[in-house]
């Protein structure tokens, strides 16, 4: 038997009605807050994410589904969604829409990772990004329309954490005195925080080894480094935060595992199980580095949704839409009478459900039962004669006599 690739996961018919709860209410918020849902290609020319998503971090180095094509292309699964979206927003001229441009996504991305709970190979993001402004009023919206999403689907265990990782002359400053910390015990760290120290020693603090992580305690912190800018684009961000009474905690170790942030970064954290359910931030020249020509600032983020579906499915259980009707018949004329009768009651909206494979009329109450109908009507030849039906309410046991017509079957149940 070919099994499915390791890190995939088949959402099977019981857990789609969750992933479609959860996409509903991702859809309903952000058209609330007037973004437009976009869709890029699975795959994209490797040099997007080389440059974009950025060399030094493990999405690039590590974790790429890269490949040739038969025109000898270098291909690559899309890891993440923001950089694609930014390819589409200049390659499709948005720049010139009405700024913010403000787009949304749901879309699979493709990760080899170290599979363990809660990180797949394929997964789902469901995503925004807001173009065009370096206003933190900016910060502040898309942050609200995360942790919007966060209340509706009713997780309460998750929690706001808050950074800013400045710009990139800050950063510069920051850099520097990081390296100066790190250089004496430079030999202690692992091989990818040796081969990061040069071009990206804030990765070095993102490290999951132990060893790092100890190496790491007391490193000065980035905050500590803002200049006049980002410090006071940071203090307006949590000061309207605290105006709209958002709970955050600022956690200065969060420098994002990718390479294009700057200013505000965030993530949402589940604390029973310490996983990243949404993670997001400021990024204010990917768009002029992809494209060298105007500056665009801009924000976003992006939610795991396996992760998501993974905490409601242990908190609550989402119904599976049951059909209203079943109809069973018996006799060739029934069969013709009720086929009808099952297309003229879709025609009204009604989820009805007929025998198609020739069951035996006992077969056929079985599978009603098996399939949760609601209600369910039986049609032999005294019923076409008689034009009454009896119409069972399976949940109550309750009987009565309709006619045997849509109209007024519809209006029974
Ligand atoms: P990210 O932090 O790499 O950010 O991913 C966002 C979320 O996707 C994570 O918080 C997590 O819930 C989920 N996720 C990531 N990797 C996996 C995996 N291997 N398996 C399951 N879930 C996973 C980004 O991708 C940015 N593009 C977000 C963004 C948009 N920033 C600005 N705009």
């Amino acid at each position: 038997m070919i099994q499915r690739p390791k890190g995939t996961k088949d959402i099977l018919p019981e857990e789609i009605g969750l992933w479609q709860y959860i996409e509903e209410i991702a859809k309903d918020i952000m058209q609330n807050y007037g973004f437009s849902e976009i869709r890029v290609p699975v795959f994209e020319h490797t040099e997007l994410f080389q440059r974009g998503v950025g060399g030094t971090t493990d999405v690039v180095q590590k974790e790429m589904y890269t490949f040739n094509d038969k025109g000898e292309r270098s291909i690559t699964l899309r890891p993440e969604g923001t950089a694609g979206i930014i390819r589409a927003y200049i390659e499709n001229g948005m720049a010139s829409m009405p700024t913010p441009v403000k787009l949304w996504y749901n879309m699979a991305m493709y990760r080899y990772e170290n599979v363990q709970k809660g990180r797949l190979r394929e997964f789902h993001q469901i995503g925004a990004e807001l173009i065009g402004t370096s206003s933190f009023e900016a910060d502040v919206e898309t942050i609200c329309m995360a942790k919007r999403m966060i209340d509706r689907l009713e997780l309460n265990t998750v929690k706001l954490n808050l950074n800013s990782i400045g710009c990139k002359s800050c950063r510069a400053e920051y850099q520097e005195a990081l390296k100066n910390w790190i250089k004496p015990n430079l030999s202690k760290y692992c091989e990818t925080c040796q081969s990061r120290y040069e071009k990206n020693p804030m990765r070095i603090l993102d490290c999951k080894e132990r060893t790092c992580k100890e190496l790491n305690h007391g490193a000065p912190k980035i905050l500590d480094y803002l200049c006049e800018e980002c410090k006071m684009h940071f203090e307006n961000v949590k000061k309207m935060l605290n105006a709209l009474e958002i709970d955050y905690k600022i956690d200065s170790d969060i420098v994002r595992g990718l390479d294009y942030y700057t200013k505000t970064v965030f993530e949402f954290v589940d604390e029973q199980t310490g996983l990243t359910v949404l993670g997001g931030g400021r990024y204010d020249n990917l768009v002029e580095e992809l494209d060298g020509g105007v500056p665009t600032p801009a924000i976003g983020f992006a939610m795991g949704v396996e992760r998501i579906a993974d905490m409601i499915s242990k908190q609550k259980q989402i119904e599976q839409k049951k059909p209203k009707l079943y109809i069973a018949q018996i006799g060739e004329e029934a069969n013709i009478f009720a086929t009808k009768l099952v297309e003229e009651l879709r025609n009204k909206n009604v989820y009805v459900v007929k025998d198609v494979t020739g069951k035996s009329l006992k077969a056929q109450f079985k599978y009603a039962d098996r399939i949760c109908a609601k209600y369910v009507i039986t049609i032999g030849e005294t019923e076409i004669n008689e034009k009454m039906v009896i119409l069972k309410n399976m949940v109550t046991g309750e009987q009565m006599q309709v006619a045997l017509n849509a109209d007024d079957i519809v209006n029974k149940i």
